[in-house]
C-alpha cells in the first residue's frame, strides 16, 4: 500500500508507526479495508512499533485461517440443516409510529434545538474542545484576548479573499467567526453543529468579528470497534430496485433472486436482505414519468415486488425501507409504508422500516438511510458527485448528521426530535439513491452506497452519468468481512 495513503489512514485514527513498522505495513498490507482489519482493534491512539504491528498482522492471518476452517464446517452443517435461523431484527431508532411533526415553523425550532443538544452532548468530554464558553459569555468584554472554544450551529457563511466568515449560534446568542484559509480544512455546511477554538475579540460595528478561529472540530466518531454476530450469518444490502420502470434490469434482478435460494455458500448464510429505498419507480415523481413506466399503477408495482419477495427463501428476513420514489411521505424522516402497501406482501419474512432507521441484525447495528440528502452534499461540498458519493457519506459520519441542510433539496419534516443526528454509532451504514456503488471503511464503520437495479435512464444519459447496477453487498456479520457479488454485465 502507498505510504501517503497509509499515513492518511493512521493520522485519521491518531496512530503513529515507528519507521520499521511503517515499512513493514507498506510491504505487507493492501488497501484500506486490510489496514482497518489490522488497526481496528486498537482503542487508544499512540505509537506502534514493528513488533506490535507484526503481531496484529499475524493474528489477522491466523484468524483468516480459522475462519476458513470454521466456514467449511458451517457450509457442511448448512447442507444438512435445510435452513438457518436468524435472530429477529430489532428496530432501535425509527420515526414510524412516533412522528410528532406539526409542520409549523416553531417545530423547526424544536428540531434545531434537539440537534444542538445532541451534538453538544457528543462533544462532551472531547479533549479537543478546551475552555468552552457559550456565546453570551464570549461577547463579554472580559473575554477579549482569551483563547476559548464555542459550540454552535453554522447559520450563514461567506468566503472572503483571505478566508471565511461564519455566523455561529448557540441557544444563548451568536458569534461571527473568522477562519483563515489554512484553519478551515473542509468547506462549512449550513446547519451543521461544530466546535471552534480561537481568540475572542470585541466585535466592532454591527457585523463585527467575535472570534479569530485557530481550529475547527466536527464531532466525528471515535475509532469504532464494530459489534460482531455470534451466529454465522450474513446480511445483503441493495437499493433502488425501481420496479415498474422500463429500465428495470429484470434479468439481473431475477438471477439475484435465484442466487439467494442457491447452494452458493455465500448465499446460504444470508439471513437478512436490506433494501434501502426506491424499491419501486413510483408514479408522478417527475414530469412525464408515465412515458418511462412499464407498470403505471403504484399498487401493481409493489405487487410485482411482493411476488419476487415470495421467491426469497423464508429464512431470509427482508427489510424494506422507503426512498424518494416510494409511496409514503417524501419528507424525511420517512416512516415505513402504510397498510395499503404492506398488505400487498403476503410473506411473513418481511419487515418495513422508515428512513433513516437504526436496526440491529444479530447484534450488529445497521443505519439504513436512502441517501436523498447526497444531492445537497453534491451542491455544497466539493468532490462529491453522483459517481462518487463517498465524501458525502464520510461527512455525514464526521458531522454526525445525515441531512444537515434545511430548506435545500432534501424535504425535511419538522420533528421534535432530530432523527437526522447519528447519536448511536452504527457498525454498518448503508445508503443508496445515487445509483453508483461504493463501499469503504470509515474509522471502523463499514460504509456502503448500495447499487441499483435500473440501467441508465434518459435523464442520466443527458447528464452523462453511468450507473453501476446489479451489485449486491454482502456483510458477514460474524467476521466483519464485506464483499460484493455482481449480477449485471453489459
Ligand atoms: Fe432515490
Amino acid at each position: 500500500m502507498r505510504r501517503d495513503a497509509l499515513l492518511g489512514i493512521l493520522a485519521e485514527r491518531g496512530l503513529l508507526l515507528s519507521p520499521d513498522a511503517l515499512e513493514y505495513m507498506e510491504k505487507e498490507v493492501e488497501g484500506e479495508d486490510e489496514v482497518m482489519e489490522i488497526i481496528g482493534s486498537i482503542e487508544n491512539p499512540g505509537i506502534l512499533g514493528l513488533d506490535g504491528v507484526r503481531s496484529l498482522f499475524e493474528k489477522k492471518i491466523r484468524n483468516e485461517g480459522t475462519e476458513r476452517t470454521v466456514d467449511t464446517g458451517t457450509i457442511k452443517s448448512l447442507r444438512m440443516l435445510p435452513e438457518i435461523k436468524a435472530t429477529e431484527p430489532v428496530v432501535l431508532m425509527d420515526v414510524t409510529g412516533n412522528s410528532r411533526s406539526t409542520a409549523k415553523v416553531e417545530s423547526f425550532v424544536l428540531t434545531f434545538q434537539d440537534r444542538y443538544r445532541k451534538i453538544r452532548e457528543i462533544f462532551r468530554g472531547d479533549i479537543r474542545v478546551r475552555g468552552l464558553v457559550d456565546m453570551e459569555a464570549l461577547s463579554s468584554p472580559r473575554m477579549e484576548g482569551n483563547t476559548v472554544s464555542v459550540i454552535g450551529m453554522v447559520t450563514e457563511f461567506h468566503d472572503t479573499p483571505r478566508g471565511t466568515v461564519a455566523l455561529i449560534e448557540d441557544p444563548t446568542g451568536s458569534a461571527r467567526v473568522f477562519f483563515r484559509k489554512e484553519n478551515l480544512p473542509e468547506k462549512l455546511i449550513l446547519d451543521e453543529v461544530i466546535a471552534v477554538q480561537g481568540r475572542a475579540v470585541r466585535p466592532k460595528g454591527k457585523n463585527g468579528i467575535s472570534m479569530f478561529a485557530d481550529s475547527i472540530y466536527w464531532p466525528d466518531i471515535p475509532i469504532h470497534t464494530p459489534n460482531r454476530s455470534e451466529e454465522k450469518v450474513s446480511a445483503a444490502f441493495i437499493s433502488d430496485i425501481h420496479i415498474g420502470s422500463n429500465t428495470f434490469l429484470r434479468d439481473s434482478w431475477e438471477s439475484f433472486i435465484k442466487w439467494l435460494a442457491s447452494d452458493d455458500p455465500d448465499a446460504r448464510r444470508i439471513a437478512y436482505l436490506v433494501m434501502a429505498g426506491d424499491v419501486v419507480d413510483g408514479v408522478g415523481i417527475y414530469p412525464h414519468q408515465e412515458e418511462d413506466l412499464e407498470i403505471s399503477d403504484i399498487y401493481e408495482q409493489y405487487e410485482a415486488l411482493a411476488k419476487y419477495v415470495e421467491n426469497i427463501p423464508e429464512r431470509i428476513k427482508v427489510i424494506i425501507s422507503p426512498g424518494n420514489h416510494d409511496f409514503v411521505r417524501p419528507a424525511e424522516p420517512q416512516p415505513a409504508f402504510g397498510e395499503d402497501i404492506t398488505s400487498l406482501f403476503s410473506s411473513s419474512n418481511v419487515e418495513f422500516i422508515g428512513s433513516p432507521s437504526l436496526i440491529e441484525l444479530s447484534g450488529v447495528k445497521v443505519l439504513v438511510y436512502h441517501g436523498t440528502s447526497i444531492n445537497d452534499f453534491i451542491s455544497n461540498l466539493p468532490g462529491v458527485s453522483y459517481e462518487d458519493p463517498t465524501k458525502a457519506l464520510r461527512r455525514m459520519l464526521k458531522s454526525r448528521i445525515i441531512a444537515p441542510l434545511y430548506g435545500a433539496s432534501t424535504p425535511l419534516a419538522p420533528e421534535q426530535t432530530d432523527y437526522m443526528v447519528i447519536d448511536e454509532i452504527p457498525d454498518i451504514f448503508v445508503t443508496g439513491h445515487v445509483h453508483s456503488y461504493a463501499r469503504f471503511n470509515y474509522r471502523g464503520v463499514g460504509v456502503i452506497n448500495a447499487s441499483t437495479w435500473q440501467s441508465q435512464t434518459e435523464y442520466q444519459k443527458m447528464n452523462n452519468f453511468k450507473p453501476i447496477p446489479g451489485v449486491v453487498t454482502v456483510a458477514e456479520l460474524d467476521t466483519g468481512r464485506i464483499f460484493d457479488k455482481r449480477f449485471y454485465s453489459e
